[in-house]
């Protein structure tokens, strides 16, 4: 078999099959093919594309380019959980501990943040003393006694995906359904879970800036799971503004901790709920979504879903005492108002500039090795569709940084916020793929 051959079947629109598919990813990880080969292959699968089989074959030989985990040991069905990223995702910190309070086990690995978006492990480590790298045995055995645990992702699994995402980077090939599916999925089948919740974002602050590719998107994924035999959903949700009001490490932290408590916000709360009902129907635990919804429901008020994140926390080493009093964490220097110059409605807030201004005031990385302050961020006091007065609270930023640095972005942060007299903005649709 030859590289060159495979480049010019898929140029030429043709299929390509298992075996020139696990050639291409065994030879690619070992160094034989070489980057500029791998492409040119590239290129051409964004350009022509791949049908459903070709990319559940992807999948499967990108997942096994590496480890997978094995959480046979593990009783009952695992669950997990993976957003395709966006502005103020907290959700898998607040949906972990209400299902496994449920009963549900959730074995999660997590990514960090680059970019406008936050990520899941940051957010974890603002809370002083969480561990987020235990080893394998430590990971198993803490699913197996309290149902939850949430680490990074082991450096061994899925190789095929660290180069091939590099590639893809430097290449302009980032943006292809067949290369984001294979992606997202090999990663997450390799984590080992028997059923996993997709929840694919579309708009401003998401990968995916409209509903019809975010829908491509999620039903490429879920017929991976049906081709791989694994229990595959997939949500489809607006990111059109953040989700909740906090957006920044140890703020979005106080924010998990309010919901958990019944008081927070209420897309945050609603999102959470929904997503958590579907997961206890995948782990078998309920019939139905109504079941769930109770259930979930009835362990915040009982305060089950904020114990079960007590104990997640102190079972990796956090500092409990912050949880149960969350004044204990650190607050920026700098906490600045920012009022409406206008009355009107909030028709549109661009998550986009949001998130990327929570990174510029520290709260996020422009590159992988930037420090993250995690006291920086921004709380919404409006969200879309409410009405505002002149000289209202508008949103709130927290920083370090100096004032000079964060004058030009308050600006961009007022600017984020479209005020009209009238009120045009409609509640996104959201959508469940099975
Ligand atoms: N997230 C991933 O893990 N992979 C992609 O290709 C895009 C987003």
């Amino acid at each position: 078999m030859d590289i060159l051959d495979i480049i010019a079947k898929k140029r030429d629109k043709g299929t390509l099959s298992r075996d020139e598919i696990h050639f291409f990813i065994k030879n690619y990880v070992d160094g034989s093919i070489k980057d500029y080969q791998a492409s040119a292959l590239l290129m051409a699968i964004y350009l022509n594309g791949m049908n459903n089989e070709e990319i559940s074959i992807l999948t499967d030989e990108m997942m096994h380019s590496g480890e997978v985990m094995n959480l046979d040991s593990i009783e009952g069905i695992k669950v997990d959980k993976h957003s395709t990223g966006g502005v103020g995702d907290k959700v898998s910190l607040i949906l972990g501990p209400m299902i496994a309070s449920a009963g549900a086990k959730l074995a999660k690995m997590s990514g960090r943040g680059l970019g406008h978006t936050g990520g899941t492990l940051d957010k974890l480590e603002s809370i002083p003393g969480m561990r987020i790298n235990l080893s394998k045995n430590e990971f198993i055995q803490q699913v197996k006694k309290i149902g939850i645990s949430i680490i990074g992702q082991n450096s061994k699994l899925v190789p095929a995906d660290k180069k091939i995402y590099a590639l893809r980077d430097v290449t302009s090939t980032i943006g292809s359904i067949p290369l984001i599916a294979s992606s997202v999925m090999s990663k997450k089948l390799a984590s080992g879970s028997d059923a996993i919740l997709l929840d694919v974002k579309y708009g401003s602050g998401a990968f995916m800036k409209d509903i019809d590719s975010a829908k491509e998107l999620a039903r490429t994924m879920v017929n991976i799971g049906k081709h791989l035999n694994k229990d595959v959903k997939a949500e489809v949700t607006p990111m059109d503004q953040p989700l909740g009001l906090a957006v920044g490490n140890n703020l979005e932290i106080k924010e998990v901790i309010a919901t958990l408590k019944g008081n927070g916000p209420k897309d945050l709360f609603e999102l959470c709920i929904d997503s958590g009902a579907i997961m206890l129907m995948q782990a078998k635990i309920t019939k139905t979504k109504e079941e769930g919804v109770k259930i979930l429901q009835e362990n915040v008020k009982n305060g089950k879903a904020f114990d079960k994140f007590v104990e997640f926390v102190s079972a990796q080493g956090g500092d409990v005492s912050y949880i149960l009093d969350p004044s204990k964490f650190e607050m920026a220097k700098n906490i600045v108002p920012i009022y409406s110059k206008k009355s009107g409605y909030i028709n549109r807030i661009d998550a986009m500039t949001i998130g990327i201004s929570s990174m510029r005031l520290g709260g996020g990385r422009e590159t992988l090795d930037d420090v993250i302050d995690m006291s920086a961020g921004i709380v919404l006091n409006k969200k879309l569709g409410d009405e505002v007065r002149e000289n209202e609270l508008l949103c709130t930023i927290y920083t370090n940084r100096k004032e000079n640095d964060y004058m030009p972005i308050i600006e961009n942060v007022y600017n984020s916020f479209k005020i009209d007299e009238n009120l045009i903005y409609k509640k996104e649709e959201h959508i469940l793929i099975e």
